[in-house]
C-alpha cells in the first residue's frame, strides 16, 4: 500500500501578501545587480578612454607637441590661435576627471560614508561637465568639427541637456529633494557618458558590418552618423526611464524584464568597448607610450 506522504502531494501554499513581498524583493535585488553590473562594465570602459585622452592628448601636451592632438581631432590645434587650442585642451582634458568623479559620485558606500566627498566631488563633476560642453559648443558652430549638420545637432543637443541636467540636479540637491536630485544625477551621468557611447556605438557597428557602413568614413557623413549623434544620449537616457519606472513599479513581471534587459545591455556595452579598445584607444596608446 502506498503511503498517503507519497501519494498526496502537499498543497502548494497560498500565495500570501508575504510572498508577493518576498517575490518584488527578489525581483528588486536581481534589477539592482543587474544595474551594478552595468555600471562596473561602463565605468571600466570609461576609465579606458580616459586613459587614451591622458595618454594622447595629455602626452602630446608634455612633450610639447600638442599638434599631435590632430592625429584624431582634424582641428583640434590651430598654430598661433593660443586662445583656441587652450579650451580644447581642457575640453578633453578634464575628460579624465570627469570619467573618475562620475564614477566615484554614483558609488552608494562612497556617498554613506563620505557625503561631504560626494559633495566637493559633485561640485566639481559638475562644473566640469558644464564648462567641457560649452566650450563643445565653442568648437561645433565656432572653430569647425568633423561630420555634417545632423551631427553637429545632435552633439549640440546634448551639450544643452548636460547643462540642464546639471542645473537640476544641483537645485534638487540643495533643496534636500534627495529622490529627485538622484533621478537628475544619472540622467547627468548618462548624458557626460555621450561622447563615450558615441564611440562605442560607432566602433561597436563597424565591426557587426566588417567595416564602415551607412556613412562615408573620409567624410564622416551618412545616415547612420546623423542617427548615431542622437541615439548616443538619447537611447541611454530612455533606457534609465524604464530602469527607475521599473524599480519603483511593484510588478514581478517589469523589474525581472527590465534586469534581463540590463544582462543584455552590459553585453553590449563590453562588446562596444572592447571593439572601441581594439580599433581606437589601444592602438594610440601602444604607439604613444
Ligand atoms: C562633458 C562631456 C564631454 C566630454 C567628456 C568630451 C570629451 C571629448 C574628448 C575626450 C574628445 C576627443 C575625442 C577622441 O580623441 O576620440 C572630444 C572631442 C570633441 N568634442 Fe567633446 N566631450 C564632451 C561633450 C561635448 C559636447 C557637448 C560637444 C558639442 C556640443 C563636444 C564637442 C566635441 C568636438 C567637436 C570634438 C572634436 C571632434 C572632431 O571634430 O574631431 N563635446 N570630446
Amino acid at each position: 500500500m502506498i503511503s498517503p506522504a507519497i501519494a498526496i502531494p502537499p498543497r502548494t501554499p497560498p500565495n500570501t501578501p508575504a510572498d508577493a513581498s518576498a517575490q518584488r524583493d527578489r525581483a528588486g535585488t536581481a534589477l539592482a545587480w543587474s544595474a551594478r553590473l552595468w555600471f562596473a562594465v561602463a565605468v571600466g570602459g570609461q576609465l579606458l578612454f580616459a586613459w587614451y585622452v591622458a595618454v594622447l592628448y595629455g602626452g602630446a601636451l608634455v612633450q610639447g607637441e600638442p599638434a599631435r592632438w590632430n592625429a584624431v581631432m582634424p582641428r583640434g590645434y590651430v598654430a598661433g590661435d593660443t586662445a583656441g587650442n587652450a579650451a580644447i585642451g581642457v575640453h578633453v582634458l578634464v575628460t579624465v576627471v570627469i570619467v573618475i568623479g562620475g564614477a566615484l559620485q554614483l558609488l552608494a558606500p562612497l556617498r554613506r560614508l563620505a557625503p561631504s566627498l560626494h559633495r566637493w566631488n559633485g561640485r566639481v563633476y559638475v562644473l566640469l561637465a558644464v564648462v567641457s560642453s560649452l566650450i563643445g559648443l565653442y568648437m561645433v558652430w565656432f572653430r569647425g568639427a568633423v561630420g555634417g549638420l545632423a551631427q553637429h545637432v545632435g552633439i549640440s543637443i546634448n551639450g544643452v541637456l548636460i547643462v540642464l541636467c546639471a542645473v537640476f540636479a544641483v537645485q534638487h540637491a540643495r533643496a534636500g529633494r534627495i529622490a529627485l536630485h538622484r533621478r537628475w544625477a544619472l540622467r547627468l551621468f548618462l548624458a557626460v557618458s555621450g561622447v563615450w557611447f558615441f564611440r562605442i556605438g560607432l566602433m561597436a557597428w563597424i565591426v557587426a558590418n566588417c567595416g564602415p557602413a551607412g556613412f562615408d568614413p573620409v567624410s564622416f557623413e551618412g545616415p547612420f552618423l546623423s542617427f548615431l549623434a542622437f541615439a548616443q544620449y538619447l537611447l541611454p537616457l530612455a533606457v534609465l526611464e524604464l530602469y527607475m519606472r521599473a524599480q519603483a513599479s511593484a510588478r514581478v513581471a517589469a523589474r525581472i524584464a527590465m534586469a534581463g534587459a540590463m544582462l543584455v545591455l552590459s553585453l553590449a556595452t563590453a562588446a562596444g568597448v572592447a571593439a572601441a579598445a581594439m580599433i581606437l584607444w589601444l592602438p594610440h596608446l601602444s604607439r604613444t607610450i
